[in-house]
């Protein structure tokens, strides 16, 4: 992602093939749309890879509830955005690079006023601060988070979870699985960079405290969890010091 102030950004929309008709759709020349069955669809990751192929920006467009022909493909895109801008501002980005917009069969504004408005917006955030290199190591243990098994099951679970009582007659309000989204999202995400930095070379516990900079006691206590599904191993001990290399995730 490397955006010259004289250039529009790059803008990349997945939109759903029931909002805004084609026929009366003006696309601006930096917008880029990919329809989809219903936004619902989307692959966080997917969205993650397209930032990684160097998108500055990108907008999610479906249907206003309750019009979803699919039920609720657009409240299940709201929740997987949540989970994607906590990943993209751990990664780095400005979460306001990613939107979604839910759009009535009736909407009196056209497309291009909504792509444009977007287009200015994340014209003004101009480029990301970090390097080439980190940005493509955090984008990349992002998307592998969002892949990960326990994020997605956290996420597909939100509605049981704050809606109904589960086995034990508990209910959990909004407030407190936002903050159990917040520590599950971190926690695989530092887990994936620790996996993306010793699939390049073995490293040190200490080394990785340093690049995440986190406490070694914390990198490790995410090691023995990583230990234990099989994403990381022993690779060889210099001096006194163990190096760790990264496992093939299955
Ligand atoms: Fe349009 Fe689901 S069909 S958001």
């Amino acid at each position: 992602m490397e955006m010259e102030s004289s250039n529009p950004p790059k803008i990349v929309c997945f939109m759903c093939n029931w909002a805004f008709c084609e026929e009366e759709m003006r696309v601006p020349y930096n917008v880029n749309i990919i329809r989809v069955m219903c936004v619902g669809r989307m692959d966080p990751a997917l969205v993650l890879e397209t930032f990684i192929n160097g998108a500055d920006g990108i907008l999610l467009v479906g249907c206003k509830p309750p019009d979803c022909h699919f039920v609720d493909g657009n409240l299940h895109a709201e929740r997987a955005v949540k989970m994607l801008k906590k990943l993209l501002a751990l990664a780095g980005l400005e979460p306001e690079r990613l939107k979604l917009l839910l759009v009535s069969p009736l909407e009196y504004k056209g497309f291009s006023h909504y792509a444009k408005e977007f287009s200015e917006e994340v014209w003004k955030l101009g480029n990301s601060p970090l390097g080439k290199e980190e940005l493509l190591a955090n984008l990349t243990a992002a998307k592998e988070a969002a892949s990960a098994f326990r994020l997605r099951v956290l996420l597909g679970r939100e509605e049981e979870l704050t809606e109904f009582m589960n086995a034990y007659g508990v209910k959990i309000s909004e407030e407190e699985f936002n903050a159990l989204l917040d520590d599950v999202v971190r926690a695989e995400f530092i887990r994936y960079k620790i996996h993306y930095l010793t699939r390049v070379k073995p490293r040190s516990v200490k080394e990785l405290a340093q690049i995440l900079g986190i406490k070694p006691s914390a990198v490790l206590r995410h090691m023995t969890n990583m230990r234990r599904k099989g994403m990381i191993a022993l690779d060889h001990v210099e001096g006194y010091t163990p190096l760790y290399k990264a496992l093939e995730v299955r």
